[in-house]
């Protein structure tokens, strides 16, 4: 039995074959209708989610599986005391499969580490989100037509963006990738991903302040939202919250072939006049995060079409 807690459970070929049954069920979905008849997903939310939560549910539903749940903390026995633990062994006696999501880092670990079934990380605090990262990964291939050679910009609030860590964490062990980092001084990267990923993997990456500067050179740029539920203070929020917008302006400094991602949701961080930009893939990585969710959903009960 085994379980998704960060995106380097998994190997890159792995990652590649989850890529091809998701590309096999956007071509004939019919042929996944059943695969998971009778089984039941989970979904344990003790934080709020709009897309991860949905479409998991969405993915088993598609599969033919049901779906069972809470989406707050408040409405789970979570709001009397109990632990994360025997929240796991209990929930592992009603269903075949869990994904959830909790504020504190290292809870869907905890989990796993419970359950008897398989517990996939759906977001824990500011670390890691490798469901979001297959979805981008997904998104990347399809629309760049390789995971290899890609020179990517990470925008934003890249010190508490849990989606940022993880997509750098997959990326570095492809070859030919750069990366640039593009944020206030006050939201850089944290030190330990530049160490135990970039560097330990050869990357080669550069800091700036400057967007503008930084996107002729890009093949991908993410954006990020200011994660105002990880800071401490509202006041250092509001000073940081709009320190990257991105309008027609800026995009006129992109190439023709950028694409833009963001794991979403997204606050003021891209100016809605990009929606209609060929290049804005947002919503095309929503989709893309079903069909992952639903790939991954079935290597981990291990059915197949
Ligand atoms: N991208 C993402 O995790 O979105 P939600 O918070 O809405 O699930």
């Amino acid at each position: 039995m085994r379980s998704l807690i960060s995106i380097t459970d998994l190997s890159v070929e792995e990652i590649q074959s989850l890529i091809d049954t998701a590309n096999q069920i956007i071509a004939d979905p019919d042929r996944f209708a059943h695969v998971c008849d009778r089984k039941k997903l989970a979904t344990l939310f003790f934080e709020p989610s709009t897309r991860t939560r949905l479409s998991f549910e969405a993915a088993m539903y598609e599969l033919g599986g049901n779906v069972i749940g809470f989406s707050s903390a408040n409405s789970s026995s979570a709001a009397k005391g109990e632990s994360v633990a025997d929240t796991a062994k209990t929930v592992s006696c009603y269903a075949d499969i869990i994904a959830m999501r909790h504020p504190k880092e290292g809870a869907p670990l905890v989990a796993a580490m419970n359950a008897s079934i398989p517990v996939i990380n759906a977001g824990d605090g500011g670390h890691n989100h490798p469901t979001q990262t297959l979805a981008d990964l997904l998104t990347l291939y399809r629309e760049k037509g390789r995971l290899n050679d890609l020179t990517v910009g990470f925008c934003g609030d890249l010190k508490f963006g849990r989606t940022v860590h993880s997509l750098i964490a997959a990326l570095a062990r492809y070859t030919g990738i750069k990366v640039v980092l593009i944020s206030p001084k006050e939201l850089q990267l944290p030190s330990y991903v530049k160490k135990d990923v970039l560097q330990k993997h050869g990357i080669p990456y550069t800091q700036t302040t400057n967007l503008e500067g930084a996107l002729p050179q890009l093949d991908a740029l993410y954006m990020t939202r200011v994660q105002r539920e990880r800071f401490f203070n509202e006041e250092d929020y509001l000073r940081l919250k709009d320190s990257y917008i991105l309008d027609p302006e800026k995009m006129r400094n992109a190439r023709e072939d950028m694409i833009v991602m963001h794991p979403l949701p997204r606050v003021n961080e891209i100016s809605v006049a990009i929606d209609s930009d060929p290049r804005a893939c947002y919503f095309k990585q929503v989709l893309n995060g079903k069909y992952m969710r639903m790939a991954l959903i079935m290597m981990l009960l291990e059915v197949k079409a």
